[in-house]
This record gives C-alpha cells, sequence and structure tokens, in this order.
C-alpha cells in the first residue's frame, strides 16, 4: 500500500509501500471479467487516461502516482495506493493512465472526500504498470 499523508505545513509526503500479492486461484480468473467495470470510470480520449468524477479547470493535482509492480506467474498482484489530505481537501476527480496490454481492475473509494483509496488488482502473471493522478481543490482556497 502506498500511503500519502499531506503535511498541513511543508506538503511533504510520507510513503510507506506494503506490496501485497494474492495466489492464483480460480475465482480469480473469473474476474477478468473486472476490466475497469468501475461505475463512473470512463474512459478519456482527449487525455488518454481513465477518470472518474471531476476535475475542473484550476482544480489542483495532489498527487501524481506511478505504479510499477513487476508480473509473478500466476499471481494476483493488488496495488493499494491511498491519498490523505487535510481537513479542507476534497478529491473530486481520479485519473488512470491505460494500461496496454494490460487487464486487470480498479476498485475506486468514494470521491468528494479528503481521503481517497483506490485498489488496483492485475490479472494472474500480469504487473501493474500505470499511473494514478488526484484531482481537485481545497474548500478554503478562494
Ligand atoms: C490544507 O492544506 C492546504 C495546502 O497546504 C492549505 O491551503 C489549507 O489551509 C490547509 N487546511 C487546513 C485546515 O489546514
Amino acid at each position: 500500500m502506498h500511503y500519502f499523508v499531506e503535511n498541513m505545513k511543508s506538503l511533504t509526503f510520507i510513503a510507506v509501500l506494503v506490496a501485497l500479492t494474492v495466489y492464483n486461484d480460480a475465482a480469480s480468473i473469473q474476474e477478468e471479467a473486472y476490466l475497469f467495470t468501475e461505475e463512473g470510470f470512463v474512459y478519456r480520449e482527449d487525455i488518454g487516461m481513465y477518470q472518474k468524477g471531476e476535475v475542473r479547470l484550476g482544480d489542483y493535482l495532489f498527487h501524481d502516482h506511478t505504479c510499477h509492480v513487476p508480473g509473478i506467474p500466476n499471481a494476483v498482484q493488488l496495488e493499494d495506493v491511498v491519498y490523505l489530505g487535510n481537513s479542507t481537501t476534497r478529491i473530486t476527480g481520479l485519473r488512470m493512465a491505460q494500461v496496454p496490454g494490460t487487464p486487470g481492475g480498479a476498485h475506486i473509494g468514494a470521491l468528494g472526500r479528503h481521503i481517497l483509496n483506490v485498489r488496483i488488482r492485475s490479472v494472474p502473471g500480469a504487473g501493474i504498470f500505470t499511473r494514478l493522478q488526484f484531482w481537485g481543490h481545497y474548500t478554503d482556497w478562494v
């Protein structure tokens, strides 16, 4: 898991990595159908990325994260990326790069809050090579 905590004053990030590997079983094979079926997660030709929620003019890119998790034969890889802002942070949009030839799934937590958890899952044997962007605004910025 990558856990990003925004320090209120310095805007520095604390990152902790926990790699999670779930070994393959019959059930996980069926989840190939899970390819970006996340509701409201749509591919946008204009930016070449999937997007859920809204990114408006003047919004702030809170975090830009690159996932690089090599595949392991027969194993499903999971990667959790969490962004935690302060009390006035509103994460309204999540963007994810298209993953060529690497189908998998993404589960995105509730938008409109100060924290957002995204879980990415590979199909068996594949790695996770993508990029995530957390967008939004601070309610106390005018
Ligand atoms: C949250 O962080 C932003 C950016 O540093 C800052 O402008 C805002 O005032 C902070 N909010 C609080 C409640 O500290």
